[in-house]
């Protein structure tokens, strides 16, 4: 029966890893990156606090929540709520559309440092909410006019809509990565380690060690050394061919901003601090552990 079921869903299962090989949504996802990137740009505050920068945090993720449970609320009051279900349905659309504004927002923002296929799914997955966020609008203005039935139908076409989405977001967040820490699952050893000789770590210039298989970036800062995991949290970018300034390294590929001596995420579009490692100099060598 588990078998029969995993053939049948078969053509969801694929479905996202088509989409990512449709090159023409591209003629799309083009011209939008660019608009969203002109109006928000990298380590702008805009794009830091939709990031969710200082919260440490994603944004996107628990507005989506908000969305989506006060839509879900208003459908099961439509199917079951009976008369005294209305007034609550309908205010939870309301709330559903007015959540949907930030929500958006913070989407596109995330979307816009994304490439290749996820980006193409990207598309279709905020593509498709704003078609939802559009019949729970008319949902409303339906209801609104006495036509409550068109206004029932249309949320649960809506519903139907922010469903499909959902699927999306998970494929892009849980197998392609997006959103989350890109270190999660690199572990420096615990026990001190030797990495390269004292002497070859210059002043402001990242060095790429490599320990128990975790790219490290060492760097001196005047009289203390610093170790960070290479491997940007927001996207994996190289950060050893990044800048380094007063104290920060900057990711080549989106312009993060972290603190040498700590990781700490000093602006985004990172929402993840880098992890430090610990940094001592042994006998002429030097020493990093988790
Ligand atoms: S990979 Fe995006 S800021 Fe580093």
């Amino acid at each position: 029966m588990i078998q029969s079921l995993r053939d049948r869903l078969q053509p969801l299962r694929e479905l996202p890893l088509r989409l990512e090989q449709i090159d023409s949504i591209d003629q799309i996802a083009d011209p939008v990156q660019r608009a969203v990137e002109g109006a928000v740009p990298p380590g702008s505050p805009l794009n830091e606090g939709l990031s969710g920068t200082p919260l440490g945090h994603p944004l996107h993720p628990p507005l989506t929540d908000v969305v989506v449970g006060a839509w879900t609320g208003a459908v099961v009051l439509d199917l079951v709520g009976g008369k005294r279900g209305r007034a609550a349905a309908d205010r939870l659309i309301v709330l559903g559309v007015l959540a949907a504004l930030p929500t958006v927002a913070t989407g596109l923002n995330d979307w816009s440092t994304l490439y290749g296929g996820t980006r193409r799914v990207g598309v279709v997955h905020g593509g498709t909410n704003v078609v939802a966020v559009g019949l729970f609008g008319t949902s409303w203005l339906a209801r609104k006019k006495g036509r409550r039935l068109t206004g029932k139908a249309l949320a649960l076409a809506g519903f139907g809509a922010v469903t499909f989405t959902g699927f999306l977001g998970g494929h892009l967040s849980f197998r392609r990565g997006v959103g989350v820490d890109h270190t999660a699952f690199l572990e420096a050893p615990g026990e001190w380690t030797p990495v390269a000789d004292e002497a070859s770590v210059k002043e402001s210039e990242a060095m790429l060690v490599e320990v128990g298989g975790v790219d490290v970036m060492l760097v001196r800062q005047g009289e203390s050394l610093c170790a960070l995991v290479d491997h940007c949290a927001h996207q994996g970018g190289p950060l050893h061919e990044g800048t380094i300034e007063d104290g920060v390294v900057v990711c080549p590929w989106h312009s993060s901003h972290f603190r040498l001596s700590d990781g700490a995420a000093l602006s985004g579009p990172t929402s993840h601090p880098q992890p430090a490692l610990e940094v001592r100099v042994n006998e002429g060598k030097v020493e990093v552990r988790k």
